[in-house]
This record gives structure tokens, C-alpha cells and sequence, in this order.
């Protein structure tokens, strides 16, 4: 029987270290579904969609891979699919916390759900979907941080580059 997991998270874009967990995951599951889920409260730069077209560009050509989106419960999604088992990374101590209180309230929801952690490359340990449109924001150079596909997206994203620069008299 093949072991699949369910990589859920808000993709606001996909980064390196998302593509570093993927990759850890892959060394323990035979698939993962990595899923990009409508986050409640933040408020997204990239679609829905957008953020679902960068994840197949990164992976393409990766079979083992499937990219799908749910607006939803992580539960009913997990239910869903017939799947229990849901990846995260854990970048430092200080993702634990949160990671703890998510995974112990889907438990009460879903008694079944299993929550397996990857530890990313610590070069990427400081990364963020919001570092990298924060730099995006000001047209700083994001290219060590996101593949390609996503580079490019930003670029469409922002074609204004000669932003005003407020300096006091
Ligand atoms: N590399 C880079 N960044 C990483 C990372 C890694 N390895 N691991 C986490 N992050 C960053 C993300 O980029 C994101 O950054 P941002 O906040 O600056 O955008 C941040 O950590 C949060 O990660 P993400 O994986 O997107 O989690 P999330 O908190 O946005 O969403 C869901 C997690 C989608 C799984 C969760 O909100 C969910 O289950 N939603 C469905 C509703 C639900 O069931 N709620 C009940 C549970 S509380």
C-alpha cells in the first residue's frame, strides 16, 4: 500500500523551503498532495489560482507530486481525500508553538489526522512567504529565495518599479 501525505498551506508564494520540505517528505511518503488552502484571516497577494500555477511550474515534471486547492476545514478536507497523514515544517523553535496548537485542534476535530514535521535546510530556516513579498513589494531581488516561475510572477505582478521615494527636505 502506498504511503501518501497532504502538504497544506498558504503558498503566498511557494518558496525554497516549501520545495525543501517537499523534498524531505518524498524521502519517507511514495506521494504527497501538496494543497494550498484559503487562509481565514491573511490577506493574499497571489489568486488562489496563481498561487496553484506556481506550485505546478516549481514541481513540473515531478510524478509524484499532485497540486490541488481547498477553501475549507483541513479536517474535511483530510476526510475527503481519505488521507490522514499531513505534512509541515517546522523552520525554529518558534514555529512549534503555533504548529502545536493547529495540530492538537485539528486533533479534536479528527481524532484519525497524523501530523508529521520536516525540519527545512537551515539556510532556509529565516524564510517566509511574507519576506518574500516584502521584498517583492520594493522590487528587492528575490531570487535566492523562490524558483524561477516565481520570480517571473512577481515581475508581472509589479510592473510599476519606479515607486516613489519620499526623502525629508
Ligand atoms: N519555508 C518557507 N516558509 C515557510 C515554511 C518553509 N519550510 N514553513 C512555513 N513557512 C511560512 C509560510 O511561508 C507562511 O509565511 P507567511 O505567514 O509569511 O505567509 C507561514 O510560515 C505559515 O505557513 P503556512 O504553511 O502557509 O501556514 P498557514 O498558517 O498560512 O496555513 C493551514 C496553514 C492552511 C494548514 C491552516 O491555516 C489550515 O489548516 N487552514 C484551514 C482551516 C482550518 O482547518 N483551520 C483549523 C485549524 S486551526
Amino acid at each position: 500500500m502506498k504511503k501518501i501525505a497532504i502538504y497544506p498551506g498558504s503558498f503566498d508564494p511557494v518558496t525554497f523551503g516549501h520545495l525543501d520540505i517537499i523534498k524531505r517528505a518524498l524521502k519517507i511518503f511514495d506521494g504527497l498532495i501538496v494543497s494550498v488552502f484559503v487562509h481565514s484571516t491573511k490577506k493574499p497577494m497571489f489568486t488562489l489560482e496563481e498561487r496553484v500555477s506556481m506550485l505546478r511550474s516549481a514541481l513540473k515534471g515531478n510524478k509524484r507530486v499532485k497540486i490541488d486547492c481547498f477553501n475549507g476545514l483541513l479536517v474535511d478536507y483530510i476526510k475527503k481525500k481519505k488521507i490522514n497523514t499531513v505534512v509541515r515544517g517546522l523552520r525554529a523553535i518558534s514555529d512549534l508553538e503555533y504548529e502545536f496548537q493547529v495540530s492538537a485542534a485539528n486533533r479534536t476535530l479528527y481524532s484519525d489526522i497524523e501530523t508529521v514535521f520536516f525540519m527545512p535546510r537551515q539556510r532556509y530556516s529565516y524564510l517566509s512567504s511574507s519576506v518574500v513579498r516584502d521584498i517583492s513589494y520594493f522590487g528587492g531581488d528575490v531570487s535566492k529565495m523562490v524558483p524561477p516561475c516565481v520570480v517571473k510572477r512577481i515581475k508581472k505582478k509589479r510592473p510599476d518599479t519606479n515607486r516613489d521615494v519620499f526623502s525629508l527636505p
